[in-house]
């Protein structure tokens, strides 16, 4: 199969003087392990709201890059739809949605109802044991060593490991759902992308049928036996929620990881700081899901909307970019500084987005985040980056650090 590059023509209702013509994501992966301080440098060289022609392989949009503005975007759910908000359904030619991030108000809440409870605080506090026991199991493998590759060794297993928990699916599948979700966030090739959303979407299906035959204490068969409306879900319904919770669920927590631990092995006084005051870890996580903020997501306009001297159209795409809406000095002094302490830390960060759409995992992220900073902090010695092997920023859908090499002991 041959799949198009996008157009990368410019509407023209966009006035020239808002184009900034790059596609982002090159321009901020350009700068590599600082790609954030350079997303952060962006608000004071671009107007509060520019248009690229091309994102990655996504077609042209307009990036708001004031916290503000985001926020009133992610709320204006009418203006700002976030159907088709991924590409993954129209590449395969198919018509279902991932489910409940691409439904809107008010039916959005019936699917949101469902899921709550398995993400709620109570179950996480329920898995805290488990999560420990999975951390503590991956950081044996390779403590005596003195180094690790710290992505393939411990970011990519230990969510995906957890994730296959709470989903009671198989956990010896690991290796098989890092793959996919690899090639998924990683590639910027469409077909490689194209490839992987076919493997999950027939390993998948193939579930939904096992279940429906044979149903078990899993979730998909918990999702079965569910009703909206006193109606059961369809397969669609069924297939829908777990690619969303795959997709959403999995490489986010690895790139936040990855970034939080590049920081720490970059700032080894921060790393003393924890290790003597364990109690600021979990401000230390909100710190650095704000400043190393990853995910980007994709409204389209409804109607035309003007905000400030902007005019979108109808039909127009917009970025949401959590990583430029928390670098925003207009909210944060010195945004790109990351300070433990910061005496605005009370200004919510958008990690996790705005409004209804606010991500159904973040009890669980937080939970994985300090109980693995915590553990390595303590059953570690202070870790640095090794000097050979270079560390690879990626700037895309969800940001990440492709390679990360941890060395412990002697530097
Ligand atoms: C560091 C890790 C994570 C970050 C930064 C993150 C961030 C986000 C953001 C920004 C959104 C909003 C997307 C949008 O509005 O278009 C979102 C939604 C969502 N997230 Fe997360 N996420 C993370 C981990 C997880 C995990 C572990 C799960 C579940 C296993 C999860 C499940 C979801 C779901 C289901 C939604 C859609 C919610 C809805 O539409 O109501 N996320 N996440």
């Amino acid at each position: 199969m041959t799949i198009a590059s996008p157009p990368t023509s410019i509407p023209s209702h966009v006035p020239p003087h808002l184009v900034r013509d790059w596609d982002l994501w090159g321009e901020i992966s350009a700068k590599g392990q600082d790609a954030h301080a350079h997303a952060a440098s962006l608000h004071f060289s671009t107007p509060p709201i520019f248009y690229v022609p091309r994102l990655g392989y996504l077609p042209g949009c307009w990036v708001p890059r004031r916290s503000d503005d985001l926020r009133q975007i992610l709320q204006d759910t009418e203006t700002f739809t976030s159907t088709a908000a991924t590409p993954f359904p129209q590449m395969l030619g198919e018509t279902w949605s991932l489910i409940p991030l691409e439904i809107d108000p008010p039916n959005h809440a019936k699917y949101r109802m469902l899921l709550n409870p398995l993400f709620a605080p109570k179950r996480v506090d329920a898995l805290e044991h488990d999560i420990r026991a999975q951390a503590t199991a991956l950081m044996a493998s390779f403590a005596a060593r003195g180094s690790c590759d710290f992505n393939t060794e411990f970011a990519e297993q230990f969510p995906t490991l957890i994730f296959l928990r709470v989903m009671g699916w198989d956990t010896s599948e690991v290796g098989r759902f890092v793959a996919w979700t690899q090639a998924l966030v990683k590639s910027q090739d469409m077909q490689v992308v194209v490839g992987a959303v076919m493997q999950i979407r027939d390993y998948r299906r193939e579930r939904i049928v096992e279940r429906r035959a044979q149903p078990t204490d899993d979730f998909t068969s918990s999702l079965i036996a569910s009703q909206i409306d006193g109606q059961p879900l369809t397969d669609d319904e069924v297939f829908g929620i777990c690619f969303l919770v795959f997709l959403a669920g999995l490489d986010t927590v690895t790139s936040s990881l990855g970034f939080m631990f590049l920081h720490l092995a970059r700032h080894p006084a921060q790393q003393t700081e924890l290790r003597e005051n364990p109690e600021r870890i979990p401000q230390a996580v909100e710190e650095m899901l704000r400043a190393y903020s990853i995910v980007n997501m994709r409204r389209t306009v409804t109607k035309d909307i003007t905000i400030g001297e902007v005019t979108m159209r109808r039909g127009d795409y917009v970025l949401i970019s959590t990583e430029l809406g928390n670098l925003d000095p207009e909210k944060y002094v010195n945004p790109e500084k990351v300070d433990f302490n910061r005496p605005d830390a009370h200004v919510p960060h958008m990690a996790f987005a705005y409004g209804v759409h606010r991500c159904l995992g973040s009890h669980l992220v937080r939970r994985e985040l300090r109980i693995a900073i915590e553990l390595w902090l303590t059953n570690l010695p202070p870790f640095h980056l090794v000097a050979d092997k270079p560390v690879r920023v990626r700037a895309a859908g969800v940001f990440g650090v492709d390679d990360l090499h941890l060395a412990w002991g002697a530097a």
